[in-house]
């Protein structure tokens, strides 16, 4: 049997495409290789989101082609964001590779590969004929947690960012598909679910006229089916985080108490030049709102530092904003210029020293405000759904509660259990206690969402 190896690059977005790469390899009845050099098809799924993947890559691309050159039948393919964003070049510029495909492309890759991943031609499908990775087959056995795409593409314009040049303009996946994934996933065992989108709470709007329906129904929508026992989404844009959403979270039971809501920078200045369309105190009220209607919520985000024009005194409000918000955990980037983005050619790219300068401040910041939110959990039970044993402690189980958050603990349960755990001690990222007696799924879980709390 042929075999297949898939690198996976980058975010979330990647992750599940790589998935779906598997699954389609699968299909054409390809077996997974353990490792590159022992694959037959070696897939690289690129991302050009925030570092340059052009050293990383070239150095995977060079092994991949000296084993290719001990065995001229090996295929090297190259997907994802990259690739789209290279499209005219990549051949050239890496004159090994095989395939070249787009991130909405990936349906026609076994086009490209033909039966048993054998047959292949040059060339790749870009952005005008894209297509769902999610409506194409998964990759291996269902484990208790699964992503969900709703929808590709972004019609956002930030303009330090790649993603609407690689992805394309939002277009969201019909409700009736997304539904029949969720419940197929539930009868499978999923427990946990992920909705996944560039802008998820945008989701619906492209859809009009022919179906009226906003993000917070789906929500409901995906609460009201059995054995899902856990919803979360991400990325919402703070521009696009309404009431009904908001109301959604607050009623339905499986929707967790957690939401990422990317802040970017806390000064109004830097918001306007990176077209985000909300400045600092509208921010600051959804968070406040978010806070008051959702208890217990943990709030994320994420904050890139020194886009260009940042000021000592732009940094400050965003030093402000994170202490304000004080936000439970934080992603924290160092601005890169992308070559295509507006923000690329701007005047006042602050010099790389200072950019590490306060990254460092920052990140000290958040972390010390994240140690002090989760110290705060000492004492209380959370219900945690368990993943496997703890990885650097095979003797504990590890796990994540509702707010997200890693906890190691000790006790006796499976993958996929959800139980209760008393939290005893705690870092700026994890927890650490003990199993409960009670079993948080026969613990009733309100109507606001809330279980398994003191
Ligand atoms: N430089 C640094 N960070 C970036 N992000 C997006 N584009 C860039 C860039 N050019 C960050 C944003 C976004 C996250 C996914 O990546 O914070 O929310
Ligand atoms: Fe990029 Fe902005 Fe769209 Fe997010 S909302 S994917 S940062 S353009």
């Amino acid at each position: 049997m042929r075999r297949y190896h898939v690198t996976t690059f980058g975010c979330q977005m990647n992750a599940h495409d790589s998935e779906r790469i598997k699954g389609l390899l699968e299909d054409l009845g390809l077996g997974e290789a353990a490792t590159s050099e022992e694959a037959d098809v070696v897939v690289f799924n690129t991302c050009t989101i925030r570092e340059k993947p052009d050293t990383k890559l070239a150095a995977y691309l060079g092994e991949a082609a000296a084993s290719k050159r001990r065995d001229p039948s090996k295929v090297i393919a190259v997907g994802g964001c990259y690739a789209e964003a290279q499209q005219e070049r990549i051949f050239s510029l890496y004159p090994d590779v095989d395939v070249a495909f787009g991130p909405g492309s990936i349906a026609h890759l076994g086009d490209w590969l033909g039966a048993g991943g054998v047959g292949i031609a040059r060339g790749r499908f870009g952005l005008d004929d894209r297509a769902f990775a999610a409506e194409l087959p998964q990759h291996g056995e269902r484990s208790y947690q699964a992503w969900v795409q709703v929808s590709m593409g972004c019609n956002s314009t930030c303009s330090y960012c790649i993603v609407p040049a690689v992805r394309g303009r939002e277009q969201s996946r019909r409700p009736g598909d997304i539904l029949a994934e969720v419940t197929q996933l539930a009868s499978d065992g999923v427990r946990e679910i992920t909705l996944l989108g560039q802008n998820v709470n945008s989701w619906g709007r492209d859809l009009l006229p022919d179906i009226h329906t906003e993000f917070g129904e789906l929500l409901r929508a995906c609460d009201a089916v059995d054995g899902i026992k856990r919803i979360r989404f991400t990325s919402p844009h703070p521009k696009d985080f309404r009431e009904p959403v908001i109301a959604a979270m607050a009623e339905c039971a499986s929707v967790c108490e957690q939401i990422h809501l990317p802040l970017q920078s806390g000064s109004s200045r830097i918001l306007k030049a990176m077209r985000r369309t909300y400045d600092r105190d509208r921010y600051m009220a959804l968070a406040e709102k978010l806070r008051d209607r959702i208890p217990d919520v943990a709030l994320g985000t994420d904050i890139i530092v020194g886009f260009p024009g940042e000021t000592e005194a732009d940094f400050a409000d965003t030093l402000a904003v994170v202490k304000e918000v004080a936000f439970e955990s934080a992603f924290t980037f160092v601005y890169s210029p992308r070559s295509g983005t507006d923000a690329a050619t701007m005047a006042d790219q602050v010099p790389h020293e200072v950019k590490i300068e306060r990254m460092e401040r920052l990140v000290e910041l958040t972390q010390s405000i994240a140690r002090s939110k989760n110290a705060a959990r000492i004492g209380r039970i959370e219900e945690v759904l368990v993943e496997g044993p703890s990885r650097t402690d095979p003797t504990q189980l590890r796990g994540r509660t509702r707010r997200n958050t890693t906890v190691n603990f000790t006790g006796s349960a499976q993958a996929g259990d959800l139980v209760d755990v008393i939290i005893e001690s705690s870092t700026s990222t994890t927890l650490r206690g003990t199993q409960h007696a009670t079993a948080s799924s026969t613990v009733a879980t309100g109507p606001t969402g809330v279980s398994g709390r003191l």
